[in-house]
């Protein structure tokens, strides 16, 4: 049986599922999930472009905050990437700093990237117990399983997913009283027929990897906004799939073979990490990447290229414009630079 069979044969012996558990099967399933199986997922050639992806520029980046707060905090001091797909952020970052680093994958084919650049012992399934330094993630929370619920009648429904006609379908659900905790205090003023992935499973993962954490930051980039600022893509819900670089089928079509996700709620994560007794900073991605002086690396580059065109090294001139354009991708402020970053430190 695929994997859309032994969904159906669930729900038609057991009744209809949550909505987080059939995005855990579908995403993550060990014989049919989307990261579990197949190739790589966030590669060129993949589903998805994300910022390390985009350029090694990230990952260099990156390494100054690693190496401002291994200063910080002294040793021992370790830097873990979470959900580090291809190895394309923590590749160039151990490049331009050499810290201990560890890697934690979900995905057998990430898992074997990643062990061409990271010793096979520092390739990991799950967590380490203790953490002393920095851990990163990018576009990881987006992936974690929802629930989905929708605003009637001044109260709240979950959906869930039923079968209809032999096909996956949403049904009505009554809503469970934490998925209705977490909807009051973070979904906001929704309207009446507004949809939310309520981020339970993100919330968990934070409260889990703080608790590791003995000292350094956690930092999460994603796309997604405040509670407030993600009331006007309510009406419809942000839930959706990606495929080859383009939205996919609906997320219920076919499970497995689409990545599916949708924007992070950085209000609850803020809140989350602040509970969990760290002190939180919420930023652009454009900010965070100029602070750490990509902007500075941006201008560099700008001058550099003029000077290779006036001297009429093509070569050089070219090498350099990829760079810039890579460097001006990063900072988009309609794209990348639009992303969120979170950072936890305590
Ligand atoms: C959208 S991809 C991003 C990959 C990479 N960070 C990048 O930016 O190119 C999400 C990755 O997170 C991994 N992942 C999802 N949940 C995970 C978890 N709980 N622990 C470790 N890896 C996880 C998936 O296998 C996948 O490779």
């Amino acid at each position: 049986m695929n994997l859309h069979q032994r969904i159906r044969s669930e729900i038609e012996n057991e009744g209809p599922m949550a909505f987080e558990r059939f995005m855990d099967l579908a995403l993550y399933d060990p014989d049919g999930g989307f990261f579990t199986t197949g190739t790589l997922r966030s590669e060129r050639s993949g589903d998805f472009l994300t910022s390390p992806e985009v350029s090694s520029q990230f990952g260099e980046t990156l390494a100054r905050y690693v190496i401002r707060e291994r200063e910080r905090i002294g040793e021992p001091f370790e830097l873990v990437e979470v959900g580090a797909g291809s190895g394309s952020l923590i590749g160039p970052l151990l490049q331009a700093v050499d810290v201990p680093a560890l890697a934690v994958e979900a995905s057998p084919a990430a898992r074997d990237a990643l062990v061409g650049l990271i010793p096979p012992d520092r390739v990991l399934r799950v967590l380490p117990e203790r953490i002393r330094g920095v851990v990163i993630g990018n576009e990881l929370i987006d992936n974690l399983p929802m629930a989905l619920a929708q605003r009637v009648d001044g109260g709240w429904r979950e959906r869930w997913v039923g079968v209809d006609d032999q096909a996956l379908a949403l049904v009505d659900a009554p809503p469970r009283p934490e998925v209705v905790a977490w909807l009051d205090q973070f979904a906001g003023d929704v309207r009446e027929g507004g949809w939310v992935e309520a981020q339970l499973a993100a919330a968990s993962w934070v409260r889990d990897v703080l608790g590791r954490l003995e000292a350094g930051s956690l930092i999460l980039f994603d796309y997604g906004d405040t509670a407030e600022n993600l009331l006007p893509r309510r009406q419809d819900g942000t839930l959706r799939t990606y495929r080859a670089h383009h939205l996919g089928p609906h997320p219920l079509d076919e499970p497995g073979e689409t990545d599916i996700t949708a924007d992070v709620n950085f209000t609850a994560l803020a809140a989350t990490a602040e509970s969990g007794g760290a002190v939180v900073e919420l930023q652009r991605q454009d900010d965070f990447l100029i602070g750490l002086g990509l902007g500075e690396r941006l201008s560099e580059l700008r001058h550099a290229e003029l000077k290779a065109a006036r001297s009429g090294d093509d070569m050089e001139r070219l090498r350099l414009r990829t760079l810039k354009t890579e460097a001006e991708t990063l900072l988009h402020p309609r794209g990348l630079g639009d992303f969120r970053v979170l950072v936890a430190r305590r």
